[in-house]
């Protein structure tokens, strides 16, 4: 698929000033840069390298994956560790100890730069959306090379470019964007599973939550593109796609012409090639019938939902702005498992929101144990600055934070041990993801519920769909072996 790309970069003629239009202008750039690369390798005697190392959700994987492609094209070699050439994080700022991380390995950095002062480190993604993270690393940490955000991710080879040019910090973060350049190239970290992205952005502002600040207003792709790239995808042998967005339930209000989510999921079932469709994350005040019914419908779509719950209460829901109540989300759920009865129900909860009560605490705990997840994503909760429940100033003390989050772990382990295990005995369509890391000889690969399954068999099977017998439960995964 990359050919494609590599015959348009070389089609730029550098003689030209650059393209204004985007995304030949990239395309320019990456040319550019490449010569840069070429040189700078020769004159080292050894290919440059780099290092990309990606925090935070799905829709930043995908960011990288688009970075990767990018860096690729240029001809920059990956390497395993960070004593290379270029270094990038793509950042996620969505809790305080995932900024903390970035400054703890950004000391490290430094120390390898001191040994190759031609090395680049450049930082993206949410964090850097942050002004005061920006302040911060023009002021304290004047190593770093390069300071991008999340809008103009398909930059980065301009912006090498001109770090080249100018010798010094180039910083490039915009507020907001109403534009997606399409047609870059991107490389997936699996042959036969992708990421696709359908929407950017977030509009809904749940109190404590900073994606809206740093990832901007919600905007969606159009059915054309994606249906495109989700064809290229397959003819390039990718059998599962998982569609993403911070809420794919609103998916396509805001086109000129608009679609519906469920609408797109038909469209999207219709290519041949691609077996199975996840997709993430749906809001529960966006889920429709509509929606439920295609998922009850459409046999390519995994009986998988997310379906983040962030607290049981309906008064911290309504603090959080969540816009459901406890139990307009237990209805929910009742709904869809009477439409599709057999499927994997997975979370986020949210403990310690500010003004939680032990009462409030029980109300999540009640709704843990009534739907019974197949497993939840639990976080104490973490003050952003900027969000509104920041300034709220019943925030809970530390340590009862901390024994109410030991207290849910406990439960949600115990009750996903237990309904893991239910498909027991039976044989199940597995995709082939790896080979085991743990056990020679193994395979390791995922059900349509996306519950995990280790069996016996051979490295040539990866990336295919096969019927594995499942014979052990081990509480979060199972053991099986192959049906002929
Ligand atoms: N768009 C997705 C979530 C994206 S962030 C959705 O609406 O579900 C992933 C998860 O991080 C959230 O579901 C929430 O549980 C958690 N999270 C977000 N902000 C947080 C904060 N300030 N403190 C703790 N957890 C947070
Ligand atoms: Fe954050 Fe809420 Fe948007 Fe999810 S829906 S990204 S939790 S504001
Ligand atoms: Fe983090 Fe940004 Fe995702 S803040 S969770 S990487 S959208």
């Amino acid at each position: 698929m990359n050919d494609e790309y590599r015959l348009r970069m070389e089609a730029q003629d550098l003689t030209k000033q650059p393209p204004t239009e985007e995304p030949e202008r990239q395309y320019y750039f990456m040319k550019k840069c490449q010569e840069i690369v070429k040189k700078k390798s020769e004159e080292m005697g050894r290919p440059l390298t780099f290092s990309l190392t990606s925090f935070g959700c799905q829709m930043n994987a995908r960011d990288s994956e688009k970075l990767l492609g990018i860096l690729e094209q240029i001809g920059y070699e990956e390497t395993e560790d960070e004593h290379a050439d270029f270094v990038l994080y793509n950042t996620c700022t969505v809790r305080e100890n995932a900024n903390l991380r970035v400054y703890g390995r950004l000391g490290y950095l430094n120390t390898i730069k001191k040994k190759n002062p031609d090395m680049l480190i450049a930082l993206c993604g949410c964090m850097m959306q942050e002004q005061e993270v920006v302040e911060k690393l023009k002021k304290s940490y004047r190593f770093v090379d390069i300071i991008f955000g999340t809008h103009n991710i398909f930059k980065l080879a301009e912006l090498i470019v001109k770090r080249f040019e100018q010798q010094k910090m180039v910083v490039d973060v915009w507020e907001g964007t109403d534009r997606i350049v399409e047609e870059l190239p991107s490389e997936r970290k699996y042959p036969f599973k992708s990421g696709v992205n359908i929407m950017f952005g977030c509009n809904n502002f749940c109190s404590y939550c900073i994606v809206p600040y740093v990832r901007g207003r919600e905007r969606s792709r159009s059915p054309k593109d994606i249906l495109e790239e989700v064809r290229r995808l397959a003819d390039d042998g990718v059998v599962e796609i998982m569609l993403l967005g911070q809420n794919v339930n609103s998916y396509g209000k805001n086109l000129k012409n608009p679609v519906s989510f469920a609408q797109l999921l038909k469209q999207v079932s219709k290519i041949e090639g691609i077996e199975r469709i996840r997709f993430m994350t749906s809001h529960p005040k966006d889920l429709s019938e509509e929606l439920i019914e295609a998922m009850r419908t459409l046999p390519k779509v995994c009986p998988h939902l997310h379906l983040p719950l962030q607290s049981g209460s309906t008064r911290i829901l309504r603090e959080m702005n969540r816009r459901y109540t406890k139990e307009q989300y237990l209805e929910l759920v009742e709904k869809i498992r009477c439409a599709v009865p057999d499927i994997s129900l997975t979370t986020d909860i949210i403990v310690g929101f500010p003004g939680e009560t032990e009462e409030d605490f029980q109300e999540t705990l009640d709704v843990v144990q009534t739907v019974g997840f197949d497993s939840a994503f639990t976080f104490i909760y973490s003050r952003r600055t900027g969000t509104l429940a920041a300034k709220m100033e019943n925030q809970v003390p530390e340590d009862i934070v901390k024994d109410r989050f030991d207290r849910l772990l406990a439960e949600v382990q115990r009750i996903s041990a237990k309904v893991c295990g239910r498909h027991l005995h039976t044989t199940q369509k597995v995709l082939v993801e790896e080979p085991d890391d743990h056990a020679e000889g193994y395979l390791t690969g995922r059900l349509g519920n996306n519950t995990i399954v280790h069996f016996p068999g051979d490295p040539s099977l990866v990336g295919k769909i096969v019927d594995v017998y499942l014979e052990e439960s081990k509480g979060f995964y199972y053991m099986g072996r192959l049906e002929c």
